[in-house]
């Protein structure tokens, strides 16, 4: 119960790597906020901890578009009176080699990805400033520390969550609150298993473990990265790669 009476929210929580965060928070006793653009996914998710005996609340929310954060940020407020954590998970992929980039594929990736996160603690951080104590947690990539083939929006997208995670910790550690990054290299979600099976064995050979992550790895970090454990753990981008980029 790493995480007792801690209130988080959860952005892109409806699949993937933030449904298993949310899943992992909420069994180590956080008050879970899950949201995200897809409706049915927040209902099942927060169905689903609500039916497990979590405290459990969802959001229909566009990381792009301010008045949706602001409205659940205002309820959050309203029924818990604090935020202690914020994960910014939401994130897409539009890939293209630089030559065929469209600016729409551009611009959709740094809205989400980068603009997104911006937008979501923006809205969180006077709260957290009140309080004295918060932990800013960032969904980047071993993409944003290494660049990929094909993926000039993402990679930029994943190096600027790494940029703002540095400011963050400068700026805000004096006023309790902790900011760091996590790193992913390959993991089992809809993002990454709905490539073609031969893409799929070819990142599988390249990761000394021959394996994807699984979803609950990486929400075990998010785990680690909000609770008291990691107290002096701030401005980190820190990767769980299986040792991909060794
Ligand atoms: P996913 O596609 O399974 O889940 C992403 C979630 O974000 C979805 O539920 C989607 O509806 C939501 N979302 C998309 N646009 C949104 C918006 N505008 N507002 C709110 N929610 C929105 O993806 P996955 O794999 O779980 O990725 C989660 C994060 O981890 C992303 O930021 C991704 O870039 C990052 N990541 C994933 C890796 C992987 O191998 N799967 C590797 C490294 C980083």
């Amino acid at each position: 119960m790493r995480l007792k009476d801690k209130v988080a929210i959860i952005t892109g929580s409806a699949s993937g790597i933030g449904e298993a965060t949310a899943i992992k928070f909420a069994a180590e006793g956080a008050k879970v906020v899950v949201c995200d653009v897809n409706q049915a996914g927040v209902d099942q998710v927060v169905a689903a901890l609500v039916a497990g005996g979590a405290d459990a609340v969802g959001f229909v929310v566009d990381v792009t578009k301010t008045d949706t954060i602001v409205a659940m940020v205002a309820a959050v407020k309203e029924k818990y009176n604090r935020i202690d954590v914020l994960v910014n998970n939401a994130g897409i992929t539009q890939d293209a080699q630089l030559f065929k980039m469209t600016d729409d594929q551009f611009d959709r990736v740094i809205d989400i990805n980068l603009k997104g996160v911006y937008n979501c603690t923006k809205a969180v951080v006077d709260t957290m400033i009140a309080q004295n104590s918060g932990v800013i947690l960032n969904a980047s990539s071993v993409v944003g520390v290494y660049g990929n083939f094909g993926q000039t929006n993402y990679a930029a997208s994943k190096f600027g969550v790494i940029g703002f995670v540095k400011t963050w910790a400068k700026e805000l550690g004096k006023k309790g609150i902790r900011a760091n990054a996590v790193c992913p290299g390959f993991v089992a979600t809809p993002m990454v298993t709905a490539m073609p099976e031969k893409v799929l064995q070819g990142m599988e050979e390249k990761v000394p473990m021959r394996r994807l992550a699984q979803p609950s790895e990486i929400a075990s970090v998010y785990a680690f990265l909000a609770s008291d454990e990691a107290s002096y753990i701030n401005g980190a981008a820190i990767e769980v790669t299986g040792g991909l980029t060794l």
